[in-house]
Order: structure tokens, then sequence, then C-alpha cells
């Protein structure tokens, strides 16, 4: 077989679970000559972002920022905003994520508690309602939860999550990464607080900008935290948001390549994208079942963005990985943590195709024909 790594490096194909391929129409904007940033036209365009924004959370009460920053900006953005030390977390950790927004927390002194579930599981719900009723007094302030935990596949269910805190009167900081773009996400009618999330993602533009929605109530714990902040200060930013600007030196061309990406979006339509999402899940699951391969997740439990994947017995993570790089161009992920080397995990979210799946499936194929 032709060493495809090193004779079309422009096939590369990214199925991780971000960065996500992103579409030509968005890589053109990013090469564009950067505008001014305090120019008219740059605020026309960033507005509409924020705009774009709040048609896909479905939030009209909720305010939308945008920083310059990785996903991990906006979680210690979630945290530092609404938060004092001392203040008494609980943290629903399904992974390595889950795990990072109980850390952030305990890094700005928050007194954390995680419940933690096995790996490829989420929270049982029981679990949580019943932690939460026997707070009588209310010591519990925010609730930490990773809604697609792209460390194992699994995926919680956000709604009941947020109605069991909304009726502890908690605040529910939800990251929402590897969800927003990819599953129904409703913040306003399920009550969610702070929502984050990344443009590496659902969104198909490269890392670099990530996103936030803050609740009203949310607001109100802001204007009782006494966390240190600055760059990440929701103050700052809403009174530059209010200017139709932003605080500090924004990243215009990825701006311009989210402009792109929301028409790409919006011309797909909400309930298609998400459609789409759910069909690729359950046809690269099946394919990957049929295959003879075992899951890490349940399906009930399935995220609609990344599939973890047992290697079988006697093939190496290592051999799976380079056989997709190396004959095919084709990137997958290992596992993180506890689970390197024991899984491979497949992103298929953002700009990604029914052609996509089932050419990886083709491959997959292919690839343990040989390995095995
Ligand atoms: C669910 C989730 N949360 C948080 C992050 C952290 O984002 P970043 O790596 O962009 O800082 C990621 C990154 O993959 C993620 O998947």
């Amino acid at each position: 077989m032709l060493n495809y790594t090193r004779i079309m490096r422009d096939k590369s194909f990214l199925m991780i679970p971000g960065p996500t391929p992103v579409p030509e129409s968005v890589l053109v904007e990013l090469a564009r000559h950067p505008v001014g940033h305090r120019s008219k036209e740059f605020s026309d365009i960033f507005m509409s972002c924020i705009e774009s924004l709040k048609w896909l959370g479905k939030t009209k009460n909720s305010d939308a920022f945008i920083y310059t920053a990785s996903g991990t900006g906006a979680m210690e953005a979630a945290i530092s905003n609404v938060l004092s030390p001392g203040d008494k977390v609980l943290s629903l950790v399904t992974g390595v994520f889950g795990k990072r927004f109980g850390q952030i927390a305990q890094a700005f002194g928050a007194t954390v508690e995680m419940i933690t579930a096995d790996p490829g599981k989420v929270i049982d719900l029981k679990i949580l309602e019943q932690k939460l009723s026997l707070d009588k007094n209310k010591e519990i302030k925010v609730v930490t939860i990773t809604h697609s935990e792209t460390s194992t596949g699994a995926a919680s269910d956000l709604e009941k999550v947020a109605k069991a805190v909304r009726s502890h009167g908690a605040l529910l900081l939800a990251d929402a990464v590897t969800s927003l773009g990819c599953m129904n996400i409703e913040i306003d009618n399920w009550g969610l607080d702070v929502v984050i999330s990344g443009s590496q993602k659902g969104f198909m533009i490269p890392p670099g900008l990530s996103f936030i929605y803050v609740s009203p109530k949310a607001w109100e714990y802001y204007k009782k935290s006494k966390c240190p902040k600055f760059y990440w200060d929701f103050g700052k930013h809403k009174k530059s948001l209010d200017e139709e600007t932003t605080p500090f030196t924004p990243n215009v061309s990825f701006v311009y390549a989210l402009k792109k990406s929301f028409e790409m979006m919006q011309k797909e339509g909400f309930e298609n994208i998400i459609k789409r999402h759910d069909r690729l899940k359950t046809r690269l699951r099946a394919g990957l079942k049929e295959l003879g391969l075992k899951l890490l997740c349940e399906d009930k439990d399935a995220s609609a963005a990344i599939t973890a994947i047992y290697p079988p017995d006697g093939i190496l993570v290592s051999d799976i990985r380079s056989a997709y790089k190396k004959d095919w161009d084709i990137t997958v992920a290992n596992g993180q943590d506890i689970l390197k080397d024991k899984i491979f995990r497949i992103g298929h979210l953002g700009f990604v195709s029914d052609r996509d799946i089932e050419m990886t499936l083709a491959v997959t194929k292919k690839i343990f024909e040989k390995l095995t």
C-alpha cells in the first residue's frame, strides 16, 4: 500500500473529537486580511455571530459572549465569575473533562465534591437527586456537568439534570463543548445557567474561540462572586457587548470564519443538524458492532459527537491508530487518562457527512482484516 501520509498530505482526514474538519468556505475566510476590531464592519459581523449563538443555544434570556481562548478558558470563566472561595460545588464527573471542571473550581478555592461515574457511564439521576435532597441547608451553590463527555462518549440527560438542580436551587454550569451544534440544547426551556462551548467542535472552525452563555440567575451569582477575574470578567464583556464590541482584541479572522460556519449551519437548519449527528452516530455504532467491535457506552448513553471503541483482544490501540493513519491518512483518537491505550475514539461532529461515516466503516473493516 502507498504511504498516503507522505504523498497526499492535503487529504488528511480528522475523525477525532476535535479539532474537526473545516469546510473550504470557512478556511477561505481565515485567509482574509484582518480588519480593525473597532470598525463598524467588524461590529456587524461580531453581533451577527452573537445572535447566531443565541439561535444555536435556543436562548433569548441569556447573554452570549465570545472569548479568544480554548474551551478550558470558558470553563475557567464560568467558575471564576460565579463563585467565591469556600463555596461548595458539586461536580458530576463522567470523565476527564468533568474532572477538569471540578479541578478548576478547586483552583479558585471552592470546596468541591465530585460524584464520579464508571468509565462510559453517566451519573445516575437518582443519586444526584438524593444528594441534592440531603442538602437541606442549601450549602451546594453550584453544580457542574459535562453534557457530552469527550473522553468516553457518554452523554448525560442535560434536561433532567437541569430539572433536578433547579428544584434544589443551585446554579448549573454545563460544559457543552462537544454537544452544542450536535445535540439539542435548550438553554431557556431547560433552565441552564452557564453553558460553555468551543470552536473546534460542532462549530466547524479551528480551535481558538470559546463561547459562553450567562443566564439572569448566573448574573445574580456574578454580583456576589469574589473570585479573581479580569480577562474572563462577564461584566467587562457585557459592557463592551452593549457597545457592540469586545473588551480586548478578538481573533478577528476566526470571527469571520465563525460567521461563515453559522451561515452554513443556518442553511442546513437546526433540526437537520441534530438529525444528521444522530443519524451518523447510529450508523457508525451499528456498523462497528457489525464488525464485531465492542463499544464503551451503551446506546442509551451514547453521545452524538464521539464514539469510544474497545480494541479486539490481542490488538494494540497504537497499532489500530497507526493503521488508520499510515494506510489511510485518517486520524482517530486514543483514550485519555485511565482509558489511554484501552480504547480508541472516533469523532463524528461538525463538518462530517454520511459519506465520511461509510468511508470510516469501510476502512475500519480493512484495518481489522489486516490486523487480525
Ligand atoms: C467536553 C470538553 N470540555 C472541555 C474541553 C476543553 O477544551 P479545550 O481543549 O479547547 O481547552 C474539551 C476539549 O476537547 C472537551 O471535549
